[in-house]
């Protein structure tokens, strides 16, 4: 007995999903039981399975004003006709049952039905829905570059959806996102809209895609007239388009980054410790120039070796100058005063000559 139950309720759970939302509209009221618009609306819903069913869409209404009902089906893409079936039975049983307001729709994963006393041929009023799946509970790992993936895939399958004519208004398409996830979606509208007005419910439903699940695993909006949604694994029944990945701008780029950044901080470490090490050398070398400084430039002076002095800022080389003394010199420099001295260069020692006395 107890084995029979489990049974039957398994294969019942297997034909029979939850709905993922109900949506009786509270803004217009309640029809009363019993009434003429109670009477249509049976007659539309219950009629919807078997026209909608064959081709996945249809429409139909009953009734005249004030108790006139329209309603709608369509059944996702991929969906065999038997499977769109099932679903649309089961979809008009349970909204019966579950609304008796005046306007409403339920969503399955497979299928959608809506009913209402407006009539609902491109009637096109974007109102998301945001069912919350098993996968949207779960984060992805890269949170920060997982939407752009998503984005990507969902534009392209919004186009899809909205002109490719020979696709019924269904796209499915994925992108591989890293070596071992690769991102599945879909994006479908009711096929009596235009192609700017479902690219226009596609485009609100991405917004709010975004919103609630652009780091989640999983991720569905629905909404009268459209629906998207994605998943980490490939929940449709339909050979999809792989979807080029961008060019490796976003992660790639940070493998980029960090080597330039390695190379950059090796190389600045490089010359700052070599140019410490020479400046140190240098340091050391400078000591003994000066202590060699007044003597060497003597000895040059005295071996009528090449000096150069500065008149004025005029640089002089030595072979123009005519003959000094040391005398001169010495007096002229002040005595090489630390005051006279102008520089260091290449042949010693440089000092201002103050002209008192000296004579050129
Ligand atoms: C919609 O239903 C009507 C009535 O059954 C049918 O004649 C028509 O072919 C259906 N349209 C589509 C697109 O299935
Ligand atoms: C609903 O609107 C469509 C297009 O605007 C029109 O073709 C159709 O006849 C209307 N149906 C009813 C029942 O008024
Ligand atoms: C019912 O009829 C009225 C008046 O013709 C019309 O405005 C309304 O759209 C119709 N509703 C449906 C569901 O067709
Ligand atoms: C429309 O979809 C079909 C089937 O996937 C594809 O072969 C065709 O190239 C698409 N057309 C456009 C314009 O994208
Ligand atoms: C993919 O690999 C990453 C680590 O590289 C891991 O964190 C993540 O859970 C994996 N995803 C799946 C779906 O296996
Ligand atoms: C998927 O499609 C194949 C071929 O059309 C079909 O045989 C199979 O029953 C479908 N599966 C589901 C779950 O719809
Ligand atoms: C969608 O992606 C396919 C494959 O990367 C590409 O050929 C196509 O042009 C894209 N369509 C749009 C509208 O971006």
């Amino acid at each position: 007995m107890c084995f029979l139950i489990v049974l039957l309720s398994t294969i019942f759970a297997t034909v029979v999903a939850d709905p993922l939302y109900t949506a009786c509209s509270t803004e217009y009221g309640n029809y009363d039981l019993g009434s003429p618009f109670e009477k249509n609306l049976k007659v539309v819903v219950e009629t919807l399975p078997s026209i909608s069913s064959s081709t996945g869409f249809n429409n139909t209404a009953s009734g005249i004003f004030p108790d006139n009902v329209s309603g709608q089906a369509l059944c996702r893409g991929d969906v065999t006709s038997s499977a769109c079936q099932t679903c649309l039975r089961e979809a008009s049983q349970k909204l019966l049952k579950e609304c008796k307001s005046k306007d409403a729709t339920i969503w399955y994963e497979a299928c959608q039905i809506r009913y209402s006393f407006q009539n609902l041929t491109s009637l096109n009023v974007y109102a998301g829905k945001y069912p919350v799946l098993e996968s949207e509970k779960k984060s992805v790992s890269d949170t920060v570059h997982f939407y752009d993936y998503v984005k990507l895939l969902m534009d392209n399958l919004s186009i899809d959806a909205a002109l490719n004519h020979s696709k019924l208004m269904f796209a499915t398409g994925e992108i591989k996102f890293s070596s071992n996830e690769t991102i599945y979606g879909h994006a479908q509208c009711t096929r009596d809209i235009r192609e700017d007005e479902c690219q226009e419910c596609l485009s609100f439903a991405l917004l709010d895609l975004k919103g609630c699940c652009s780091s989640k695993q999983g991720g569905i909006i629905v909404s009268g007239s459209c629906n998207l949604r994605f998943e980490l694994y490939k929940y449709y029944n339909a050979s999809s388009h792989l979807i080029a990945s961008p060019t490796p701008k976003g992660r790639g780029n940070w493998k980029m980054v960090a080597i330039i950044v390695s190379i950059t901080t090796i190389s600045v470490l490089t010359i700052v410790i070599g140019s410490s090490i020479f400046c140190l050398r240098r340091k050391r070398r400078n000591y003994r120039d000066m202590e060699r400084n007044h003597l060497a430039l003597l000895n040059e002076l005295a071996i009528s070796r090449g000096i150069t002095l500065t008149e004025e800022g005029q640089l002089v080389s030595s072979e123009d100058l005519p003959f000094m003394d040391l005398n001169t010199i010495i007096a002229a420099t002040d005595n090489f005063a630390d005051s006279n001295k102008l520089g260091q260069g290449g042949f010693g020692t440089v000092y201002k000559v103050s002209y008192k006395g000296a004579s050129r």
